[in-house]
């Protein structure tokens, strides 16, 4: 069982895409264990995309991320990072598949609607930046019997 940190940027809550986008991971068999909405500051901003806070498009990045707010989630299930990621599609929006998120929704590379984190440690980093451990709601869904077999 993987936990992976989901991010519905800006552009997905002013295009009025949440419902639509929350619901793919809730057809997928995936769990949302946490979920809240907020203003990403800049101070956050540099935290989230330390990595690329030199990169010539981070000031873009920056003001678009701080610029409406955004919705936080943790998704959970088995091989959650990578399955999520692979449900996204490629950063460009342009380039991403017919059937991905981003492929279905999305015609830009920064206004791409989600962030998915890209591996364990940066989901581990990513979770404990926008939630406490109290914030955290572990549960079992009653439709797991029926989702796949006890022994996978
Ligand atoms: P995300 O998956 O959130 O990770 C980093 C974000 O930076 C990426 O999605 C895009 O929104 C944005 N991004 C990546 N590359 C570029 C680029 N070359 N120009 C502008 N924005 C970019």
């Amino acid at each position: 069982m993987q936990r992976t940190l989901v991010l519905l940027k800006p552009d997905c809550v002013q295009r009025r895409l949440m419902g639509r986008i929350i619901a793919r991971f809730e057809d997928k068999g995936f769990n949302i264990i946490a979920m809240r909405m907020i203003q990403v500051t800049p101070e956050l901003a540099k935290q989230h995309y330390a990595e690329h806070v030199e990169k010539p498009f981070y000031p873009g990045l920056e003001a678009f991320i701080t610029g409406a707010p955004v919705v936080a989630m943790i998704v959970e299930g088995l091989n959650a990072i990578s399955v999520v990621r692979n449900m996204l599609g490629k950063t460009n929006g342009l380039e991403a598949d017919a059937g991905t998120i981003r492929g279905d929704f999305s015609s830009s590379r920064q206004m791409n609607l989600v962030h998915a984190s890209d591996g364990e440690e940066a989901a581990n980093r990513e979770i404990d930046l926008y939630f406490a451990a109290d914030q955290i709601c572990s549960y079992e869904p009653v439709a797991t019997p029926w989702m796949r077999a006890s022994d996978e």
